[in-house]
């Protein structure tokens, strides 16, 4: 979907959003009063709205709220349950507290949005189920058509059935390749990775190409998901051939995610370029775990050729794979 979705993560200290926070849980709980046989007594209400703002910190905690094209249009809260919380149900799993979307902005796909990324932050989190107690009315259709199931548990806080999934990890569903800005390269600059793969690291290393604006938006191009990159994409014409290449962030790498992230990437490439040919790109023939991840992607063989290795400058094998798929 062209409509990117802003999140604003909420923390205590910032008022202006903690306000804006009160107002979006004001209308959900009365929303929510409407449709339950055992609505919020009222003393509770204010109480319960600081405390979940009092709560937020912890890395695992995702309470954000969501704009887009600068409007706001509602707020996702999620966490990983852990058995020192206060009613925790079931430990290790990502859990749905609170999510609303404004009614004027409703079945647009927003909330469908919104859900797949707190999916892939439960999947960063390291969770494998998520689950919730639906709403009767407006959150039981919507989570069933985002494949919840019905255990026919009944939670013990609030008497309502539980519902669960297990968490799918394509965590660059919503991405989209933008541009490169200067924000971002700089983000990029700082990024490491773990041995053996830190000669692929831009931190320390001076990079002219990466800060050359002048390909930003032809050659140069991120993978981003509400303002988080996901991914550095650039790509380069040989004749009629697309070359590319790509890194993943730091924090995704090793978790299973590289094929996910390099169809995504073809697929967007293809988009943004509108290119039909073929798809190229050369691999260090001893880096295995690319190798694996674009194999799985539809990546094929193609020839070796010795080359030089970026920032090294050693001569070493490498592979040409083409794009099949
Ligand atoms: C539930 C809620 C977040 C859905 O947000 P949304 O932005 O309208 O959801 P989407 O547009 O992404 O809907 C995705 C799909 O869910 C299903 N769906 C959503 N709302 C539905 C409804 N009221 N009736 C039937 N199906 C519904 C549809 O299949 C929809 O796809 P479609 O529009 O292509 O048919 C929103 O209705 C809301 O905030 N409700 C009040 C608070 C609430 O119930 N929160 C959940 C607490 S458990």
């Amino acid at each position: 979907m062209e409509n990117q979705i802003k999140y604003v993560q909420l923390s205590a200290d910032n008022e202006e959003n903690c306000m804006i926070f009160i107002s979006l849980m004001n209308a959900y709980i009365n929303e929510m009063n409407e449709h339950d046989v055992h609505p919020l007594p009222e003393r509770f209400r204010q109480k319960w709205i600081n405390s979940i703002i009092a709560m937020q910190g912890p890395a695992d905690r995702h309470l954000e709220l969501c704009y887009v094209d600068e409007i706001l249009v509602g707020f996702l809260y999620g966490k990983i349950d852990h058995e020192d919380h206060k009613g925790f149900i079931k430990p290790g799993y990502g859990y749905i507290m609170e999510f609303y979307v404004k009614p004027e902005y409703r079945r647009k796909g927003y909330g469908r949005m919104m859900f797949k990324r707190l999916e892939r932050m439960f999947h960063d989190d390291g969770a494998d189920m998520m689950y919730l107690t639906a709403d009767p009315v407006t959150g039981k259709p919507f989570w069933e058509a985002m494949g919840f199931v019905n255990t026919n548990e009944q939670s013990p806080e609030n008497q309502q059935d539980i519902y669960e999934k297990a968490i799918w990890n394509n965590v660059y569903e919503s991405g989209i390749l933008i541009p490169m800005t200067k924000v971002m390269a700089d983000e990029i600059s700082s990024w490491e990775y773990e041995s053996p793969y830190d000669v692929y690291s831009f931190k320390g290393r001076p990079n002219g190409y990466l800060m050359d604006d002048s390909t930003w938006g032809t050659e140069q191009f991120c993978l981003t998901d509400g303002g988080r990159i996901l991914g550095q994409v650039s790509c380069q014409y040989s004749d009629e051939d697309l070359w590319v290449g790509w890194s993943m962030a730091p924090e995704l790498c090793g978790k299973g995610n590289g094929a996910d992230f390099v169809r995504k990437c073809v697929e967007e490439l293809r988009r943004v370029k509108r290119h039909t040919g073929r798809i190229l790109l050369r691999v260090a023939s001893c880096n295995q775990r690319a190798i694996k991840a674009y194999q799985k992607a539809g990546f094929v063989y193609v020839e070796t050729i010795l080359d030089e290795i970026a920032y090294t400058g050693h001569s070493e094998d490498f592979w040409v794979m083409e794009n099949r798929m």
